[in-house]
């Protein structure tokens, strides 16, 4: 007969629909606002992490990824994948899971769904980015691309900068029309646009958010006004970019990584040594975000490890007293540490 683990073997596992408890239970407002909370808490300590640009695996029809980095504590992995024409077949554009493990034993001490929880981390670390860059005055965010990721980002852009007003463009109708049910059941004011000139038109912000493996231009130059905050999403993968150059050579660009960002943002189509600027000495105090009313500030976001690992954190410390988690027995653990075959075998009945 094959025993019952032992309590060693178990890693506490949180699946999608456990993770929607845990958010809907907290709030979405409320959970994002933690989420920047613990992001922000790990970008001032920025230099105590590993870090090197994501390993990507790249094919025609989109991109896997790992995305490691570790602390002295803690050492945490997240896989994702980005395939923009999966939408067409019923498949989602961004799935992930995550693990963060002990780095003294390398024991697993969650496993979790983190395509929900890239969605949440993903926002959170926008809003965080806008706190410091957008203008304070900011009411108004246009939103160009309005798919998975569309209604999270407005959600921590409400929670944490406090904007109530939308605009949203996207090429297909029907995304813009779901984002602006789930929107307006959410207590947003929002307008729905016929082109990208007119849902920039009067938005202090601009996210880009759309999903094609192409050089695209979403935005041109002309639809930048001075003083505005660009927050682009979307542009995250060699040959993947959303922003006409000319806007780059505009604005203040602010980046996650910049190893990672120089071969995956929209900085891929600016020189090597083209001047951006650290988010994390921002959020640190190191350096300042936003200098004037004029400025254009322009958040080149890829998505870094550090946000997973954030993120990853944030959930293992919300899901403890909860019922929001099973115990996966993923580990084994023979009585013996050195006698893995005779567990086997004994399995067995022999
Ligand atoms: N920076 C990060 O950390 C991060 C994290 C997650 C996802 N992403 C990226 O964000 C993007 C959006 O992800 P998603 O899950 O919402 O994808 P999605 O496929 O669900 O939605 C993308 C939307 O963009 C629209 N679109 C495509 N081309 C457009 C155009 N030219 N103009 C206007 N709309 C257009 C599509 O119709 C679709 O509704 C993807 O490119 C993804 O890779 C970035």
């Amino acid at each position: 007969m094959v025993p019952e683990p032992s309590a060693l073997a178990y890693v506490p596992f949180v699946s999608v629909q456990n993770m929607m408890r845990l958010v809907t239970e907290t709030g979405v407002d409320a959970f994002i606002a933690r989420l920047a909370d613990y992001i922000a808490a790990d970008f001032r300590r920025w230099p105590e992490f590993d870090k090197t640009p994501r390993v990507a695996s790249h094919s025609t029809d989109g991109v896997i990824e790992l995305m490691p980095t570790a602390d002295a504590e803690n050492y945490g992995f997240k896989y994702v994948n980005g395939h923009p024409r999966n939408m067409r077949d019923g498949y989602q554009t961004v799935t992930a899971f995550g693990v963060l493990a002990s780095v003294a034993t390398g024991y697993p001490l969650l496993l979790t769904e983190m395509t929900v929880l890239t969605a949440l981390r993903t926002a959170a670390t926008s809003a965080l980015a806008a706190k410091y860059l957008a203008p304070p005055e900011s009411q108004v965010m246009a939103m160009i691309g309005n798919g998975a990721q569309c209604e999270f980002q407005a959600m921590a852009f409400r929670s944490i900068c406090g904007i109530r007003r939308l605009r949203l463009y996207d090429v297909d109708p029907a995304a813009t029309l779901k984002a602006e049910r789930n929107l307006t059941a959410e207590g947003f004011e929002v307008v729905t646009c016929a082109s990208p000139e007119e849902v920039v038109e009067g938005a202090q912000i601009i996210t880009t958010c759309t999903a094609d493996k192409q050089f695209a231009t979403i935005l041109t130059d002309n639809m930048v006004g001075s003083g505005v905050h660009v927050n682009a999403i979307g542009g995250d993968c060699p040959g993947k970019t959303e922003l006409h150059r000319d806007i780059l050579l505009r604005s203040d660009i602010f980046v996650e990584y910049p190893p990672q960002t120089r071969i995956e943002g929209e900085c891929q189509q600016l020189d090597e040594d083209h001047p951006v600027q650290e988010l994390w000495e921002v959020v640190a105090g190191l350096r300042p975000g936003r200098r004037d009313r004029s400025q254009i500030t322009l958040f080149d976001s890829v998505g870094f490890a550090i946000e997973d690992f954030s993120a990853l954190r944030c959930v293992r410390d919300a899901i403890e007293g909860t019922p929001y988690f099973d115990r996966l027995d993923l580990l084994a653990d023979p009585d013996d540490p050195r006698d893995l075959f005779g567990m086997l075998r004994r399995s067995s009945g022999a």
